[in-house]
């Protein structure tokens, strides 16, 4: 009897994964509220500020994150596994670093848990791409990043 629960458990939970892994990032992005991920961003700002030219903390400024050389903060000294990460934060990496930075980036010393809903991580770049000089179109960015 106990079996037969468990088994049916994982495959609730085997179903769940398949239908969150089916929901690309660009469809969280079409519905992404920036004024939630301001909320959201209050747990970044212990470390961030995110205003132009604002001045870094424990972590680098996020001014015009989206789009911007990986650890190219002038004056901020990144860890080496940041600088080896290397290239450029498209919407797609900002998606994946931000649910587990510590796994995507082995080394970083961003102390962060990470962001496990994705809901969560669309609308926190979304309001990302609001604090910069040049947003870009979010879906548009997160199909061409699917698409490499
Ligand atoms: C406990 C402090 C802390 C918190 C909280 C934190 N960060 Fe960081 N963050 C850092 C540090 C430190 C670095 C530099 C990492 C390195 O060099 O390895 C960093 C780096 C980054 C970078 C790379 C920037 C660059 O110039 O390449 C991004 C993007 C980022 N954080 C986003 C966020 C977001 C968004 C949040 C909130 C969800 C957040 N961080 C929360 C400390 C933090």
């Amino acid at each position: 009897m106990k079996m037969r629960y468990l088994a049916a458990g994982l495959a609730v939970i085997g179903l769940g994964i398949g239908a969150a892994a089916a929901q690309s990032p660009a469809e969280f992005l079409a519905n992404a509220d920036p004024g939630k991920g301001s909320r959201i961003f209050n747990k970044c700002k212990a470390c961030h500020t995110i205003d132009e030219g604002g001045p870094t903390r424990v972590g680098p400024n996020l001014w015009g994150v989206i789009g911007r050389p990986v650890a190219s903060m002038d004056g901020y000294s990144y860890s080496d596994a940041m600088a080896a990460f290397g290239g450029v934060w498209t919407v797609d990496r900002l998606f994946t670093y931000l649910e587990n930075p510590r796994q995507v980036v082995e080394g970083t010393k961003m102390a962060f848990v990470g962001l496990p809903k994705p809901e969560d991580r669309a609308n926190l770049i979304a309001y990302l791409n609001q604090n910069s000089a040049s947003p870009v179109d979010l879906v548009a960015a997160a199909t061409e990043g699917a698409a490499q």
